[in-house]
Parts: C-alpha cells; structure tokens; sequence
C-alpha cells in the first residue's frame, strides 16, 4: 500500500470517528515541504455541511491522529489545513515494506484488455521525424499499463490501404508495363521477388503522387486502381503485397533502432473482408444514409455547440474510406481479440477524424458502452525555427539520421567530460548510442503529449540539466557504488530511519512512485514519469553529497545506505524502462 493511502486511510478514521464522512479524509503531498509532509485540506469542506467551523474540526482530526505511532508532528494552519509529519522509523518501516512486496508500492490493478494503436506508418513512406512523438509516446504508455498489470497489445496499424497504393500501382505500371501484375489475362503465380526495394519505393512515391496532381488522367486512373485493389483484383493485390512486405522489412528496422516493438502489424487492410457486411448491416438498420452518391453515418448531436460533419462510408464509386477502416477496425478489435479499451497516440489535428469514428461506433453499436475508445493526441517535433523539423537541403529529416546526429553529439559530449574515457571504442560507441537515444527520448517525453515542442539536440544530449543524458548518469552512478559496495563486502542491508534530511526527501521521494505511476497511466501522460524520474535522481545525487555511503562507520547504517541505493536503482530503473529508454552498464 502507498504511503499516502495509508495516511488517507488513517486520516479518513479521524474524520468518520469524528462524525465526518471518511471522504474528506484525503492526504496529499505538501505544497510547502518546509512546513510539512503531508496535508490534508479536508476540514474546509466539511465545516459548512457540519455547521462546524473548520479549525475546530481540524484540531478534533490532529488530536485523533496524534495517537498514532506514525504520526511525528500535526498542525493546523491558516483556516483549517492540516499538516502532516511521518516519523523517521515509520519511513523507513515503510519503504522496507514495499521492498519486500515487491512492485514498488503499486496497487494490484484488475487487468483489462487495452490496444495501443500507434506509430501508424504508411506504406511506402520512410520513418522521418514526424513519426517520432507517437511512436516513443505510444510506447510509453504501452509499457506504462503493461507494468501496472494490464493485458496490453501495441498495434502498429500501418497505413496500406489508401488512394497512394493506386497511385504507387499507376507509377509501377508507367514505369514497368511488361510486369505480369498488370495483365488481367495472367493466371499466375506472381513471381516471389519484389519488382522494386524500399529505396526504389520511396522514390516512386512522392513521383506517383505528384504525377496524379499534375495530371488528371493519372489522377483517375490511380483512382480506378484503388477501388480495384480493394476489389481484389489479383494482379493489384500481389503487388501491393510487395510494396507492404518491403515496407513493412524497412519500417521494422526503423523501429528496431528506436527500441520501439509493435506485437501487432496490422494495417487497414485486414478488415477488407468485414467491409461489404458491415455497410450493408449499417444500410439495412438505417445507420448509413445516401448522399450524394456515397454512403455516410450523421453523427451530430444537439448537445453539439459546433458543426460535426458526418462520417464517409463509401465514395460515391464505392471505394471505402479512413474512417470506414477504423470503424471496421474497431469491430475486429473487439471481437476477435477481446478488447475492452482502445488507445490511439495519434497526432492531435486528427482529433475530429477520431470523433466522428467513435460517434458511429456507439450509434451503430460496434462499440458498446463498456468499450473505452479514446485518442490520445500527440503534437508536433519541430526545428529551432519552430516550424516542421527539416534536412539542411529542405527535406524531411528521416528518423535514422536523427539518430544517428544524436549518437554523435553525445559522443563529442562524452569526450568533454572524460565519460567512458580510456573504455574500447566498440563500448564507447555503444555507450553513445545509448546516450543519444535517451536524449532525443526524454526530451520528448518530458513534453506533454499533447504539445508542440522545439528540438534542440544541443540542449537534449546535455548531461546537466533535465534530460536523458543526466538520468543515465545518474543510474550508472548508482550502480557503480553498488559495485564497489559489493567489493567491500557490503550488501544491502534494510533501510534505516533516515537522519540527514537529503536522505529523508530521498525517502519521501520514493514513497511517492505508486501515486505517480497511476496518475500518468490515468491521464496517459508520460511526461509525469519522466518529471518524476528527475526528481528522483536529482533526489538522489544531494543523498550522496550528503551521505557519504562506503565510508560510514555504523555498518547498520552503512548497510542500511547501500540498500536504499539499491532500492532507488531499482525505482529509477523500472521508470526508465517505462519511458523506453536503457541505461549502459557504465560510462
Ligand atoms: N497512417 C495514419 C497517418 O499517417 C495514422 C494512423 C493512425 N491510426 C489509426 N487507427 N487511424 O495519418
């Protein structure tokens, strides 16, 4: 149980046995820590209710909770507040406790069935800096849950089914007319290899789909391959199937580097089967409506204050849409692999895309009211312009190069500061890697999700301030004492009650970990573990100017030190490991 449940429930006892309701009860972290630990603001509230004044209720609460062993010191102040000490030994009882229970203090949760849709790469189109913030955020919520106990699945939901795969197969076509796939007299089989390499593919692209701006006919002609394509036409399929294997080969990789892993890779097009019956249940039962040609589900209410357009079901050709697949989608979801809650880490301008979805999602009855759909919306990576992050020529810089400038900053940081100097040179790259990566993941998950935010490599590979490089030096500290405890003879003993106050906020600082974890999984915001994972290292480092650990006398406490050392690795790793990023064994 969390430290501050466990005042709660204690403080909520003096409010019932006081004749209040136990809600008022509630203990949070001190606003002032120089006054106090803890607070409760509880008598404020519940004075005009009693017809009591607040100060009396607070001092009726304080002499109740006075009475118990793990209470140091509690006060009034102003009107009615209540402050909150702990005692030193009931601290250190306490984070022995969560040693022994393990999980850190984290409550066992009911495990739910949640999808993370994310990262959402298109065929065709190489990973570049956009695809940054819902891939490492996506993760980190994926993670995130997954460690508070709940059954999770990240699902890539590649973008494979679109206008562009008419496009790609018109500028194929244009280009290699001779190939078997556009004969609608060959029988097959198609050949296994690949007409062209993701290098190849990626040039055709933008080619295919300036060709269509330019000229109408092309235009058409890719719109007809499209409706075709999802038609089944064979030839266009096993095509296509080309374009999405080399993609899918190149988009992997991509995420490898990024130490980003996807348990599902699945597309748009995997629910082209539950099509044809879903539009014509919705038409039958009266949901979808012609207009215009095409099929749509209205979707405003008169709650709305604005206008919400309606959704597009089918062109007036027939061709299915975006919101048709992720409607279709969410069917699949629910039915052939039991999910309950869906999570979308989708950029934040395709917020009305994802209202109109989940609108006919409940008005259809696709998703029932138990089902939890919700878009959590990522911004925007941008350059020090503050516009779209670009290459020096103009281009979109790809994500491996952006990695690969991280690695190679960190390095030259490293150097500066005789990290990992006199190490091989495999290791010191290696180490590199690793700083780099963590720099450009921390500097954009301590954003909030929803922001916009500048990128400054300079600033992000950094090891002083809040970034990624200083947390990895933090824990490699942490485990280098706990090396040379180990050497000495000296292994973790239980936590002592605290008597330097760097070590006591050390302390207070940890027992924080449960109330964090689910605040940032409720709000899916990883930027309150990484705040958190900064605090606590920074936490640490005045614990050890202030303690000197290996050279105390008292070998209770000595031990004791070490374990609380131990401890805090153990806390500030799993939060690493939650924000995706992996510390080197030293540096
Ligand atoms: N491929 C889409 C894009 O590039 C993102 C997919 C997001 N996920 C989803 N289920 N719609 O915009």
């Amino acid at each position: 149980m969390s430290l501050l449940t466990e005042l709660t429930d204690l403080v909520s006892q003096a409010f019932v046995d006081a004749g209040l309701d136990a809600s008022y009860g509630e203990v949070v972290v001190s606003q002032r820590p120089e006054l106090a630990q803890f607070q409760c603001n509880g008598a404020l509230p519940a004075a005009k209710p009693a017809g009591r004044n607040p100060r009396g209720i607070a001092q009726d609460v304080i002499d109740r909770i006075e009475q118990d062993n793990r209470i140091e010191a509690a006060s009034i102040a102003g009107p009615g507040f209540i402050n909150i000490t702990v005692t030193d030994t009931s601290l250190a009882t306490h984070l022995q406790s969560t040693i022994a229970v393990g999980r850190l203090g984290l409550p066992e949760v009911e495990p739910r069935s949640i999808l993370v849709d994310y990262g959402g790469p298109n065929v065709a189109k190489p990973l570049h800096v956009g695809h940054l913030r819902p891939a490492i955020i996506g993760e980190s919520i994926k993670r995130l849950l997954r460690f508070q106990g709940h059954d999770v699945v990240g699902d890539v939901h590649l973008g494979d089914w679109g206008t562009p795969m008419g496009q790609l197969i018109v500028e194929v076509e244009a280009r290699m007319p001779e190939l078997p796939y556009f004969d609608e007299a060959f029988t097959g089989p198609y050949p296994q290899e690949s007409p062209v390499t993701i290098d190849e593919l990626e040039e055709i692209y933008p080619a295919a789909s300036q060709r269509c701006r330019d000229n109408p006919d092309v235009a058409e002609r890719a719109r007809k391959a499209t409706l075709e394509l999802q038609n089944g036409r064979p030839g266009y399929r096993a095509l296509w199937q080309h374009f999405r294997n080399v993609s899918i080969e190149a988009i992997k990789e991509n995420y490898d580097e990024l130490g980003v892993e996807f348990d599902l890779w699945k597309g748009e097009s995997d629910i082209n089967d539950l099509l044809a019956p879903l539009i014509e249940r919705l038409v039958a039962q009266g949901y979808a409506e012609e207009s215009d040609g095409s099929l749509i589900i209205r979707v405003q209410t008169d709650d709305d204050n604005r206008d919400v357009p309606p959704l597009i079901l089918t062109k007036s050709d027939g061709a299915t849409l975006y919101a048709t697949w992720d409607l279709a989608t969410i069917q699949d979801r629910i039915e052939s692999l039991g999910i309950v809650e869906m999570i979308y880490v989708v950029d934040v301008r395709q917020s009305l895309h994802f209202e109109q979805v989940f609108r006919a999602a409940r008005i259809t009855g696709i998703a029932g009211p138990e089902i939890v759909l919700e878009h959590a919306g990522n911004g925007t990576v941008n350059g020090p312009n503050g516009k779209p992050f670009q290459t020096r020529t103009g281009g979109v810089k790809t994500l491996r190069s952006m990695l690969e400038d991280a690695a190679a900053l960190s390095l030259s940081k490293m150097d500066a500061r005789d990290l990992a100097a006199g190490y091989p040179q495999e290791e010191r790259l290696s180490i590199a890697h690793l700083v780099g990566l963590a720099a450009v993941k921390f500097g954009d998950l301590s954003n909030h999700r929803e922001s916009n935010y500048i990128f400054d490599m300079d600033r992000f590979t950094s090891f002083d301030g809040k970034t990624g490089p200083y947390l990895l030096y933090g824990t490699v500290r942490m485990s280098s004492l706990l090396r040379n405890a180990k050497e000495i003879g000296v292994s973790p003993g239980e936590i002592v009650p605290p008597t330097h106050e760097a070590e006591r906020a050390l302390l207070l600082e940890l027992a924080r970990f449960p109330e964090v974890i689910e605040r940032a999984a409720e709000l899916r915001a990883p930027n309150h573990i990484a705040e958190f994972a900064y605090e606590l290292v920074a936490a640490y480092n005045r614990f050890y100017e202030a303690c000197h650990v290996l050279t105390e006398e008292d070998t209770g406490r000595r031990a004791g030190w070490v374990g609380l050392v131990a401890h805090t690795r153990d806390a500030l790793g799993r939060l690493l490991d939650i924000l995706g990023i992996e510390a080197p064994e030293r540096m």
